[in-house]
Order: C-alpha cells, then structure tokens, then sequence
C-alpha cells in the first residue's frame, strides 16, 4: 500500500514542469515505493525542465542520488545537491559510460528520453547490466514503439516492443533448449508490460527446483511451487554475483559432462551394489 506521494506531488507542484501521464504514477508507486528513504541511484533519461527529477528526489527522500541525462545542455541548470545532470546522447556508449564511471551501479533506470526505437534499445544494452542485482528499469512511451516517425511500426523488426518480445522469451530461457541462458535471463524476474511503460524488475535466477507438495493423483497434475535460489538476496556487488554465476555454469557444465561420460555409465552397477549394501 502506498501513499499515493507522487499523485499529490504532480497535482501540488504543476509549477515545476513534470511531463508525465497520470496513469505511470500507479506504475512507479508499484515498481519504485521499496526503493524509498533507501539512497538509491536514480538515472532518468530526458530531462527537460528538471521537474521529474525534483519528484524523484522529494519521492526517494535524503541519500538519493539523482542523475539526469539529456542531450540539451541547457538542462544542466537543473543541477543542485543530490542532483546531478550529465549532458549527452542517450544512444553514445562512449558517453553513457562516464556516467557508469561515476556511478557503476544503478538502483533505477527511468529511459524518458528521445523515445526512438534505436536510442531506447541502446541505452538498455549498455544500462541494464549495470543495474542493481535487485533493481528496476522503466522505459516510459512506449507507445512510440507503433509510431513510424521513432522508428516504431505495429510487429516492426527494431521496433523497441519487438526487443521486448524476444526479452520474454528469455526469460523463460531455462525451458528451452533453442535459448541460450544469458545474462539477462539469469538476472531478470519480470517484464511488467503496461500501456505506455515497460518495467523490467531485476532478481538473481537460480536453477528451477520443482517440489511436489503433496500425492499425486491418478490422472491430475500437482502444482508445482518453483523457488528461487535467488530469494537468498546476494549483496549488491557486480563482480561477486558474476563471479558465482560462472561457477553455477561451470558447475552445471561439468555435470552434464560427468553424466553423459562412459566412466560413469561403466561404474553405475558398482553405485547400484553400494546403495544395496547401505553405503553411499
Ligand atoms: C519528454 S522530455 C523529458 C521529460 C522529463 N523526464 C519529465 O518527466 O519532466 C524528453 C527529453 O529528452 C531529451 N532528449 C531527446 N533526445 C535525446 C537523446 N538522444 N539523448 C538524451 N536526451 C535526449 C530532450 O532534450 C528532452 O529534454
């Protein structure tokens, strides 16, 4: 439950310039209210006349750390204590990462910037790994995705609606043997899809574990529970969670070797004559 902070500040602050649809307040209170009073970093794309960026920082409470980034260098007169404005093109990798320089791990993403389809789907590309095991990435008008003059175009190949569709097959990608596991399957929990906004919310995947909760009967399937190895939450450090994932890959990897190999077929009636005799 939240208290609607961010309706009331749109309605009592309309002097400040905030380009937003009202119907996103919902969306943000739902994805974003967790980060609050946490000190998280926040990247917004697209400035403009700084309004957002004063809600985020009256929204995320002392600590926070606002990051505006547009290509207009006008916007950096919205700079103040904890907020600060990079000047540049969201779709420049080169530029995006002086920002990572500085700030290498991201709580939020918020991408208002250009909204056409080739600057969204690069600054996803280069942002999105460098975001927080636990954290958010909205894009907002999306709605530009079946505009022709952004590039976007109902089913249209680099349309940034089409990225999003091959997203969710990713990541579904440990039922699929076609799918490669990537990074961004073994990182993402969800693609919230609504109108106009696309909320990716970021959680370690472990290995899919299905428990059987009770008898089965004839005939019925049991719902299955899928726990997550990623509810044990691991520390906000890139290089460790990185680190552990190769190791679960490389452990995964040398099973299956050790399965398929002739020794262990060669050896499984001495394992059958162990576990007959009681030992393991
Ligand atoms: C919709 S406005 C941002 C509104 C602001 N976020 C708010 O809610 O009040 C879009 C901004 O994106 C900036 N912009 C447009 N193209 C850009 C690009 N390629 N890279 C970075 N910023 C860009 C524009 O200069 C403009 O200030």
């Amino acid at each position: 439950m939240t208290d609607g902070f961010l309706h009331r500040y749109f309605l009592n602050h309309g002097n400040l310039g905030v380009h937003k649809w009202t119907h996103y307040f919902d969306i943000y209170e739902r994805h974003l209210e967790r980060f609050r009073a946490k000190k998280p970093v926040v990247v917004e794309i697209g400035v403009a006349s700084g309004g957002s960026l004063q809600m985020w920082k009256a929204y995320f409470g002392e600590g926070a750390r606002v990051v505006g980034i547009d290509i207009n260098p006008d916007c950096r007169q919205h700079e103040e204590e904890g907020i600060e404005i990079f000047i540049g093109e969201q779709g420049d990798a080169r530029f995006l990462e002086t920002v990572l320089e500085r700030y290498p791990l991201i709580d939020i993403v918020i991408d208002d910037g250009s909204h056409v389809m080739k600057d969204m789907i690069a600054s996803f590309e280069h942002l999105y790994d460098r975001v927080s095991p636990d954290g958010v990435y909205l894009v907002e008008d999306t709605h530009t995705c079946y505009w022709d003059r952004y590039g976007g175009g109902l089913k249209r190949a680099g349309s940034f609606m089409e990225f999003v569709k091959d997203r969710l097959d990713d990541i579904n990608a440990a039922h699929c043997a076609d799918l490669p596991d990537s990074r961004f399957s073994r990182s993402t929990s969800s693609i919230n899809v609504y109108d106009s906004v696309v909320v990716f919310e970021k959680r370690p995947q472990g290995r899919r574990l299905s428990i059987e909760t009770g008898a089965v009967q004839e005939g019925t399937v049991q719902p299955s529970p899928v726990p997550q190895i990623a509810e044990v939450r691991l520390p906000p450090d890139r290089a460790e969670i990185d680190s552990a994932l190769r190791r679960i890959d490389e452990l995964e990897a040398a099973k299956s070797a050790l399965l398929g190999s002739t020794s262990w077929k060669v050896t499984a009636p001495l394992r059958s004559m162990r576990r007959l005799f009681g030992r393991s």
